[in-house]
């Protein structure tokens, strides 16, 4: 697996998906026991939900956030590899995430994208300022910022609406000589995409890490299956050593 690196400071793209935090105790949207099973995506996550029933798309990401908070729900081994691999790597790494927790954060991964938004942040839709948010969020919170009421929203991307950062990503994808996709199920675009951008525009190596097969393994070059917090640390374990031997 060393011999895809062609070079000790290539820049490296990481995209996670909701596998990597599912052994911190957060569920994935997919699997049979995923958050999809149990809830219709357009009653809670597009911004025609938010309009036709603003108090249960509240609820579903309110619900969401409480569990953020749960002292079982930590940062594992997968998160903190990646950290460690940003610290260690000799070139840039970029890690670009679906998630909207805050794990990877916590872990200590800085140069980090939440192309989906995230669930501790809000967003007022009189001034459009993005404040910090802990608590349960409804109609007649205040924004802690120009203080109007009945405007906040969670800082997430909703189906229908752009991820955030789309340039900054595009432009690491198009020059990264390592693309990582970890824990996702390819599903969903534009992450599902960036695979072929590193491949086509980059000629970078692509590997996948996921649980089983993703629905887009067959555009990866290199596989690794299994639990994340068994895969992910022995990777990073290996291209540091290989970039250490050098
Ligand atoms: N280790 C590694 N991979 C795992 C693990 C694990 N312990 N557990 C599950 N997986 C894999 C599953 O096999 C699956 O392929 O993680 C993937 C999770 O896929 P999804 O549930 O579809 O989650 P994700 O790809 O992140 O979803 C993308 O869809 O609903 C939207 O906005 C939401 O960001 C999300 C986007």
């Amino acid at each position: 697996m060393t011999d895809i690196l062609r070079d000790e400071a290539a820049p490296i793209v990481i995209l996670t998906g909701a596998g990597i935090s599912r052994e911190s105790g957060l569920h994935t949207f997919r699997d049979p026991d995923g958050i999809w099973a149990k809830y219709d995506i357009s009653e809670v996550a597009t911004p025609e939900a938010f309009i036709a029933n603003p108090d249960l798309v509240q609820s579903f990401y309110n619900d969401r956030r409480k569990i953020l908070h749960d002292t079982a729900v930590i940062p594992n081994a997968a998160h903190l590899a990646l950290a460690r691999l940003e610290r260690e790597w000799p070139g840039d790494v970029l890690l670009v995430t679906q998630n909207i927790d805050d794990l990877h954060s916590r872990a200590g991964s800085k140069n980090l994208i939440h192309m989906h938004g995230e669930l501790l942040k809000i967003r007022c839709h009189h001034c459009e300022a993005i404040s910090p948010w802990q608590n349960d969020l409804g109609a007649t919170d205040t924004c802690p910022s120009c203080d109007k009421t009945g405007g906040l929203r969670p800082h997430v991307v909703w189906f229908g609406e752009m991820p955030l950062e789309m340039e900054r990503i595009y432009q690491a994808l198009e020059n990264c000589g390592l693309f990582i996709s970890i824990g996702t199920s390819g599903n969903v675009y534009p992450a599902a995409g960036f695979v072929e951008i590193a491949h086509h525009h980059a000629q970078a190596e692509t590997i996948e890490i996921n649980l089983e097969p993703s629905d887009g393994a067959s555009l990866f070059d290199h596989a690794i299956y299994g639990p994340a917090t068994q895969t992910v640390p022995a990777f990073v374990d290996q291209l540091l050593g290989s970039a250490a031997n050098r």
